[in-house]
């Protein structure tokens, strides 16, 4: 087997995207367009694979960690220079090189797989993956002979009238014979309308040795989409979008509205799951079978297990077992430990806790830094009193256990197992196993005070025009 390389162009600043973080490093659908790249490359087996880093060095090496090896173009002179860059690394290899770069976030495995095949089956010393457009503008153009023969790439701002109508753009990704690849190089010039080193000059120098270039043309242009600036990265993730959520719904995912359904890429679904419209899943969220996440809830790097629902909620960092659920309009924050069959009803603010098998905590409830065991029930109200203004403070309840509505826990405290807090409680001691504990003023009613007070003579002028 032919030894497969591959260089990652990174280098760039990304002007055109005005903005603070460097192009390659814009995310599209939870991952960045670089990392794309790198991850669909890798599929191919490849033997080593380059990146060129520049503008951001240091964070595309944060991005990436050891998948790759680097190389630095301190200075941007061009696609041609970025990949000379790599001929130190790369300059003793015999094999094919495929070249890709580090803002076309759309390409799959498949294509460069086809592209490796086509460059090999034609013999070429170097193919180019080329697509149509009805809107060419911005792409290099290929320039093909009489008899259909590649001549030439031709950049957008150094293309004749007639080389500007040409729809057949240059998809920016190639497969090279190694060794031809710097030999040709170190020929190209900067004299064009950019000043800049072209790696698309090297097919001209082919021809000129007589050697053969070709052309992969791949069927959708979409797939090759380059990212130069916001609207283009919307348009990119539109495609990813679809993709995305094409490939759940083949693996029995129910999407009610995938238009209006954001998943990113690496997230994780199980089968007979349903996903309603508006809903956001982010990161590294793994959701079991037969879960139904409803309308407007957004999941971010948790964890769901089977037969979960989700209503119209906020999940971030948190872990649902099987059979619980929360909503509406609740918020499970990082460290969020949802038990097996737990109930998490509406304005309940969970922050990390952990709550047993069971149990349920139905309203407007705050539950912080605790411990709660099974089979309890958390009055409406109930607040977990965690924070002194310094200190973050651990509260545990048993199981079995019952805190009233209203009540104020105020930790540390541990609440026994079987033990009652009763409604409207602030809670400051600990309470012991099948005790109560009531902790708030008695309760004084005073005779006939109603009628000393103006409010009862505009009460009774009320109830007289009533007659
Ligand atoms: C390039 C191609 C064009 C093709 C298009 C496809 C050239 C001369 N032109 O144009 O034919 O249609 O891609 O998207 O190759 N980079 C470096 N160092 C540099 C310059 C660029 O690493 O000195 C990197 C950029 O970070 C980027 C990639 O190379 O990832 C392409 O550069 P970009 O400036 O986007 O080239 P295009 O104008 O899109
Ligand atoms: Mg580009």
């Amino acid at each position: 087997m032919m030894a497969k390389y591959a260089i990652i162009l990174a280098a760039g600043q990304g002007t055109r995207m005005k903005s603070k973080l460097y192009k390659v490093l814009h995310p599209v659908c939870g991952k960045a367009m670089v990392d794309h790249v790198l991850t669909q490359i890798e599929k191919n087996e490849m033997d080593k694979i380059v990146t060129v880093v520049g503008h951001g060095a240091d964070k595309v090496k944060e991005a990436l960690l050891n998948r790759t090896e680097y190389v630095l173009q301190a200075e941007q002179l061009g696609t041609g220079h970025a990949v000379l860059q790599a001929e130190e690394l790369l300059k003793d290899c015999q094999g094919m090189t495929l070249i890709a770069c580090g803002d076309t976030p759309l390409l799959t495995a498949k294509t460069f797989a086809e592209l490796f095949e086509y460059h090999k089956s034609k013999g070429a010393v170097a193919t180019v993956l080329t697509a149509h457009t009805p809107e060419p503008f911005g792409y290099g153009r290929i320039v093909r002979n009489e008899l259909g023969i590649v001549e030439k790439i031709v950049e957008q701002k150094d293309a004749t009238k007639e080389e500007a109508a040409i729809t057949e753009i240059n998809t920016g990704v190639y497969c090279f014979d190694n060794q031809e690849l710097f030999h040709a190089l170190h020929q190209i010039k900067n004299d064009n309308a950019q000043g800049e080193y072209y790696l698309t000059d090297v097919m001209e120098v082919f021809k000129k040795e007589g050697k053969i270039v070709a052309a992969y043309q791949m069927k959708k242009f979409e797939e090759s989409m380059g990212v130069n600036d916001r609207v283009a990265l919307a348009n990119a993730t539109k495609v990813m979008q679809q993709r995305i959520n094409e490939k759940h719904m083949k693996n029995g995912v129910t999407l009610v509205d995938p238009d209006s359904t954001y998943i990113d890429v690496d997230v994780k679904i199980g089968s007979d799951t349903v996903i309603e419209g508006g809903v956001v899943l982010k990161g590294h969220t793994v959701i079991g079978n037969d879960c139904v996440i409803g309308a407007h809830s957004q999941i971010v790097d948790s964890v769901l297990e089977d037969d979960v629902t989700v209503t119209a909620s906020v999940i971030e960092k948190a872990v649902m077992h099987a059979h619980s659920n929360i909503g509406p309009y609740s918020h499970l924050r990082p460290q969020a430990d949802i038990g097996q069959g737990v109930h998490i009803g509406n304005f309940v603010e969970v922050k990390k806790a952990q709550i047993g098998q069971n149990t349920k905590v139905g309203h407007l409830t705050y539950v912080g830094d605790a411990t709660l065991g099974k089979e309890i029930n958390v009055g409406c109200g109930t607040v977990f009193v965690n924070y002194d203004g310094i200190n973050k403070h651990h509260t545990t309840v048993g199981d079995y256990s019952f805190v009233g509505s209203g009540s104020n826990i105020i930790g540390p405290v541990n609440i026994g197992d079987h033990a009652y807090v009763a409604a409207g409680s602030t809670i400051t001691d600990d309470v012991q196993a099948h005790d109560m504990a009531i902790a708030r003023g008695r309760q004084v009613n005073k005779k006939g005070y109603y009628d000393k007070y103006p409010v009862a003579q505009a009460a009774k002028a009320l109830e007289e025009d009533n007659q």
